[in-house]
């Protein structure tokens, strides 16, 4: 039976039910994020014409990492991730071949100079800690100072590659000097 109103009343044991015409800006709305859904679907997921947000978010993680690193190359992110760059660790072999090898051995595994492939380490084994043993030197222990003759750059590229070997333990190196490091 129907009431005036449009409205559909069914009458059960004198219960009352009114079957209401949803209104129409209700079943747009509706309707719309259903419709939104599948565009989102697509863009997002399916054909990936836009960036989802987990990676928009850390593409601005990485740029802000970079832009940090940029401003403060000598800080140990930034020095960490130079050692993850196979062609900066490949420059850095190549300058400690020419320079450092002679004290610290081919190999890095030590000579006069305490093997750089083991963990046991004088001055410490922060990225920042290598680079500055580096620069500054140990004169009186016989390690020059090499920040001047290298500069920053050359610092930067050699502190990448003994990161990259360190805790490799070259067979017969050098008995460890130092402190252990995890
Ligand atoms: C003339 C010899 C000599 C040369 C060349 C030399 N070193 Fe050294 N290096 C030493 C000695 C000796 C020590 C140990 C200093 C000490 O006992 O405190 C040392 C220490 C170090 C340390 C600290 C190790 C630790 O256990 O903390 C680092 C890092 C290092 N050298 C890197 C280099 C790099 C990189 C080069 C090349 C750019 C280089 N050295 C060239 C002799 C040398």
């Amino acid at each position: 039976m129907n009431a005036p109103n449009d409205k559909i009343v069914r009458r059960y044991d004198d219960i009352e039910e009114e079957d209401n015409h949803l209104p129409n800006w209700w079943l747009f709305i509706l309707f719309s994020t259903i419709v939104f859904m599948f565009g989102y679907w697509f863009v997002y997921h399916t054909l990936k014409l836009l960036p989802s947000p987990p990676v928009e978010y850390a593409n601005e993680i990485d740029a802000l990492k970079k832009a940090r690193n940029a401003a403060n190359p000598m800080s140990d992110d930034a020095l960490a991730s130079l050692a993850k760059d196979p062609a900066i660790v490949a420059e850095g072999k190549q300058v400690f071949a020419s320079t450092c090898a002679s004290c610290h051995g081919p190999e890095a595994a030590g000579l006069v100079g305490p093997n750089l492939t083991d963990n046991y380490w004088l001055h410490g084994a922060n990225p920042t800690d290598i680079a500055k043993s580096m620069t500054d030197g140990y004169p009186e222990k016989g390690m020059p100072s090499w920040g001047p003759i290298l500069g920053a750059e050359k610092v930067r590229k050699v502190t990448a590659f003994i990161l990259s070997i360190r805790n490799t333990n070259v067979a017969g190196g050098k008995a460890p000097q130092g402190d252990p490091v995890n």
